[in-house]
């Protein structure tokens, strides 16, 4: 069954100024998008406003987290009633930043992914093992069990999962340049990795609410895709789409990993 690609950007903590991040969006907009992919850029929440307004309908947004709350005394936070009335659709939950670097737990995940559904954005969950010969089996399962505790079968049409190894992630570099230059040099995964993973993820998703979700689920991979990757992953019949870090960040390589989507639809 062919589905429509999802190329997201997850823009990170970049860039630094507004102009480029309007420079990035327009640049891409410029572009003619293909009509059978989904793009989303999931940029810092401070640029959410000016880029829905120089985004059109083309171009969809993504949080890149959400408040466990739904509103009050969270210094910080954001809700995810903010996100959608700033105009994003999809929000990203528990990214391995979030988890390791930000002590994100899967009570909290699972909070989060509850808080999207109620504010009607989608949930693009993150789920990954931390290194290469990690039991990913029991990871995945953990990480999926506990993200979707308490959600409803009904729901399972509204929900994304990206597999990220946390291995396999470009490493976080003082200047985007050298982020990308290692990310273009070398994935570390491969691609029929990428594709067992996301069919174990279909699996545990299988397990826990049926067949049918689990076939429907659209499973993205993510981890140093690049303009000369992005193809191999996106082809396989099992993996969705694409969460893109730091190649999302330079115009010419992210359309090109557009493109890759858009022929292998
Ligand atoms: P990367 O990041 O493409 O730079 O590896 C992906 C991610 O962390 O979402």
């Amino acid at each position: 069954m062919s589905m429509k690609k999802i190329i997201i950007a997850n823009w990170k903590m970049n860039p630094q100024i507004l102009d480029e991040a309007l420079r990035l969006a327009k640049g891409l907009l410029a572009r003619s998008l293909p009509k059978n992919a989904e793009i989303v850029i999931a940029p810092p929440f401070v640029y959410l406003e000016l880029l829905k307004k120089n985004c059109g309908k083309e171009i969809k947004l993504a949080g890149q987290n959400i408040s466990f709350a739904e509103r009050g005394a969270f210094t910080g936070e954001i809700s995810g009633l903010m996100l959608k009335n700033l105009g994003c659709d999809y929000v990203i939950v528990g990214h391995s930043e979030r988890r390791y670097k930000m002590g994100e737990t899967d009570e909290m995940i699972n909070l989060k992914i509850k808080e999207a559904l109620k504010s009607r954005l989608t949930p693009i969950l993150a789920v990954g093992e931390r290194e290469k010969d990690d039991d990913i089996i029991q990871i995945l399962t953990k990480q999926i069990r506990g993200a979707l505790g308490g959600v409803e079968a009904s729901e399972m049409s509204r929900l994304i999962i990206a597999y990220e190894p946390v291995w396999a992630i470009s490493r976080p570099s003082a200047d985007i340049a050298s982020a990308l230059s290692q990310t273009a040099s070398q994935c570390p995964d491969t691609p029929d990795h990428a594709l067992s993973a996301a069919l174990l993820i279909k699996k545990i998703i299988g397990n826990l609410y049926g067949a049918d979700w689990a076939t429907n689920l659209p499973v993205l991979y993510g981890g140093s895709v690049s303009e000369e990757n992005a193809s191999d992953f996106i082809s396989q019949n099992g993996i969705s789409g694409a969460l893109v870090g730091a190649a999302s960040l330079e115009l010419e390589k992210f359309v090109k990993i557009i493109k890759a989507a858009e022929i292998n639809e």
